[in-house]
């Protein structure tokens, strides 16, 4: 096996130690760090020549400093001799914009693949992308992990009698389906708009969850509109009582606030952040891309079939 290199990107450091400690990774210095006029300045402190190189660095906020600074990491271990690079993206940021919704719009999603394509990255493991179709958009070779076997056990511990799992939206009902098949419950959702770019409205219930707590599952939660919405709505509808799984907290600013007032228990994961406030439930995230790492460090070749 060759040498194994671990770069630490500047969105989450403490996920990328743990990453290395699970793998037994070198952790390779780097310095990021910005020029006066606020271009960001990289340099590989340690030695990765015909080193297997894993870049961890999810592309949340800021998401489009994020994204460069792993684009220039990705450029500057190839600078330095590393034989082969691998993104480890746990949160992908741009995946919501995955088409062009109406005239005039960029395909961000595909655009910002392209460019870590073009940084030279050879592989990349994503974690629950906002829609299986995003695997497409990569240039290059990729790892779907999905948050099933961290987020399933989360729910069963809540010991709910009568739950119905939901989707906050049609976007979100192939994820809910896998959760509810799963668990063996029932499977509502509800109809979405979206009136301006951040505006979450909740049209109508489909399925009978009276009386019944709701799990409303969706990939992540930004402004948390889309999770009170569909919360009011199922509450309004007759439900006992809300909880909430979101996969990626990128919790802009109050967003947790919204969603504890109307969900009794939340759970996450750790992808974009630590996420650590007592009121959300974290799964830690890093036993799963450990082992999706150790995987392609041990296969040599092209990244295995998407789990
Ligand atoms: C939408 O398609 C996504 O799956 C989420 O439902 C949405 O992006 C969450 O955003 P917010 O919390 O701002 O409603």
């Amino acid at each position: 096996m060759r040498k194994i290199g671990l770069i630490a990107g500047d969105a989450h450091p403490k996920l990328a130690h743990r990453i290395a400690e699970l793998t037994g990774a070198d952790e390779t210095g780097v310095s990021i760090s910005a020029f006066a006029d606020g271009e960001t300045r990289i340099r590989i402190e340690g030695d990765v020549r015909d080193s297997d190189v894993y870049i961890v660095q999810p592309t949340s906020t800021p998401t489009n400093e994020r994204l460069l600074t792993l684009a220039l990491l990705a450029d500057a271990a190839r600078g330095a001799g590393a034989s082969r690079i691998t993104a480890v993206v746990p949160y992908f940021g741009y995946a919501r914009q995955d088409v062009r919704s109406r005239p005039g719009e960029p395909r961000s999603a595909r655009l910002a693949a392209q460019i870590l394509g073009s940084a030279g990255i050879d592989r990349l493991i994503a974690f629950e992308l906002h829609s299986a179709a995003l695997e497409s958009a990569f240039p290059m070779p990729i790892v779907h992990l999905q948050a099933d076997e961290l987020m399933l056990p989360a729910i069963r511990r809540w010991g709910l009698r009568d739950a119905v799992i939901v989707s906050p939206d049609a976007g979100g009902l192939k994820r809910a389906q896998r959760f509810a098949s799963a668990l063996r419950v029932p499977l509502a959702a509800v109809a979405k708009t979206r009136p301006g770019d951040d505006a979450a409205v909740a049209r109508q219930v489909l399925g009978d969850v009276r009386g019944r707590p709701c799990v409303i599952v969706d990939d992540m939660a930004s402004t948390g509109g889309t999770i009170v919405a569909a919360a009011e709505a199922l509450l309004a509808a007759g439900a006992a009582e809300i909880h909430a799984v979101f996969i990626h907290a990128v919790m802009a600013r109050g967003a947790l606030e919204r969603i504890c007032a109307v969900a009794r228990r939340i759970s996450t994961t750790d992808s974009v952040n630590d996420a650590s406030d007592p009121r959300l439930q974290v799964e830690g995230t890093a036993p799963l891309l450990a082992g999706a790492v150790r995987e392609l460090a041990g296969t040599g070749g092209g990244a295995a079939p998407s789990s």
